[in-house]
């Protein structure tokens, strides 16, 4: 075997100066941090996949509208909880040009990131039915939702929709739609991590089995209008961006701008509440709220006293994007679609190199090219693969933390890497292929 790309021994000592058991099962951010060590000592520069963060700059027009806004002197005051009104006018105008969907601006409300939305809402739906406790996720997902249930003290259940696709997934959601415990459902779309989308049937499935068992759905758009399959970007024309919206009227999305708009560090986001869900009364809410209005107690029962609203100057850049987007004055979808170029471009090399993909399809269809993809190579669980390409100076996170059954699995984001390291990234997937020849069994 020919020396790795990185040191053996600056890896090893590092993997123990890091005290984790496992760089498999470890978080984003501890691999992140251990990398960085890795990179420091080793003066190599890795293919870092691990971390979903924005490649590109962010929308212009929203740090002009941030910066018009602070210099208006914003920052002194208090915006209100519920967000501002030229914000929440704006929201409501995009889910209708690039959604489709009738949303009162009074449910349209900003969020510390979607991250802040998600956390209001578990807190909310479990409180809604005393006689129901659970949350199902639809698996694979985004690791901190879960540890969001875990400091809510909230129960979850989870299954990997890989094998339930299709018409599967109605007897699948039924199975524990029928027991009686569960309040809501999570998933997002596209998928982090494995950049699979629901098919229009399958969204009517959820949205159906929502009303027959009164259950809230939240629909995590994080990386909302990214499936390049089709062009989502034209305000107010079809195709639009798929949404259970479109059957059931007991929904919550988060939309986040993180990514789509390339504004993670401004931490704002978007929850966007159905008309008829925001309406909704649910006398058990009296337990721990003054009445039992939903959408009432969302805003003063929960925002308020997580955050107090979403800060002020961010809203109004969110404002500017938006507004732009919607006049049809800014493609945001035209800016992020190198992540699905670059993603074509790697996917190739790991698969020529004798990686598999590991989510594939979107029922009968090849899944997009987007923000993440999913590989694995034969003989390897992904948490030995994982550590192992640590070696060859490529980092990722290992499919097991995100609730995948598919343990031979490893998450690659597409968006740090950029496309002059294609070069060592293939040299690098060539040795291993060298390193370990794959027999075919
Ligand atoms: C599926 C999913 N949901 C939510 C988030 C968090 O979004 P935000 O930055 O808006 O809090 C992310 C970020 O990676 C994500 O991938």
């Amino acid at each position: 075997m020919n020396t790795t790309p990185i040191q053996p021994e600056i890896v090893q000592q590092k993997i123990i100066d890091s005290g984790l058991t496992s760089i498999g099962k470890a978080s984003i951010r501890e691999i992140k941090k251990l990398v960085d060590m890795i990179e420091q000592a080793s003066g190599e520069k890795f293919i870092r996949m691990e971390m979903g963060i924005p490649g590109l700059p962010p929308a212009k027009i929203g740090v002009a509208g941030q910066i018009e806004a602070l210099q208006k002197g914003v920052a002194a005051l208090y915006p209100d909880i519920h967000g501002i009104a030229v914000l929440k006018n704006e929201i409501s105008r995009f889910v209708k040009l690039f959604m489709n969907i009738d949303v009162n601006p009074e449910g349209c409300i900003p969020t510390v990131g979607s991250m802040q939305g998600g956390f209001a809402s578990f807190l909310m739906l479990g409180r809604i039915f005393k006689e129901r406790d659970t949350t199902l996720f639809i698996d694979p997902g985004f690791p901190v939702h879960k540890q969001q249930h875990k400091v809510l003290n909230i129960k979850y259940e989870s299954f990997d929709v890989y094998n339930y696709r299709g018409d599967k997934l109605r007897e699948k959601l039924e199975s524990y739609f029928k027991k009686g415990h569960i309040h809501s459902v999570l998933y997002s779309n596209p998928n982090n991590p494995s950049w699979i989308c629901f098919t229009e049937k399958e969204l009517q499935i959820i949205g159906e089995l929502a009303n027959k068992y009164n259950i809230v759905i939240m629909e995590d758009l994080a990386y909302f209008g990214m499936d390049f399959r089709n062009d989502y970007s034209k305000p107010g024309q079809a195709p639009y961006q798929p949404s259970v919206a479109n059957y059931t009227d007991k929904y919550i999305l988060f939309i986040s701008s993180s990514k789509a708009f390339s504004y993670a560090g401004e931490r704002i986001g978007m929850m966007v509440i159905a008309n008829n869900l925001f309406q909704s009364q649910f006398p058990d809410l009296k337990r721990f709220y003054p009445n039992d209005k939903f959408g009432y107690n969302m805003i003063f029962g929960t925002l308020y006293p997580l955050s107090s609203g979403t800060s002020h100057s961010a809203q109004y850049a969110l404002t500017a994007i938006l507004k732009a987007a919607n006049d049809g004055e800014f493609n945001f979808v035209d800016e992020v679609k190198e992540y699905g170029e670059k993603a074509h471009i790697m996917k190739k090399l790991f698969t020529e190199n004798g990686f598999k993909i590991v989510y594939d399809m979107d029922e009968d269809k090849p899944i997009a090219d987007g923000f993440y993809f999913t590989y694995s190579y034969p003989g390897f669980t992904g948490v030995e693969l994982l550590e192992k390409m640590i070696y060859y100076g490529i980092s990722a996170i290992s499919l097991d933390i995100t609730g995948s059954d598919r343990h031979e699995g490893i998450r690659a984001c597409t968006s740090l890497i950029q496309r002059d390291q294609f070069g060592t990234l293939e040299k690098r997937l060539k040795q291993f292929n060298e390193d370990h020849p794959i027999t075919n069994k």
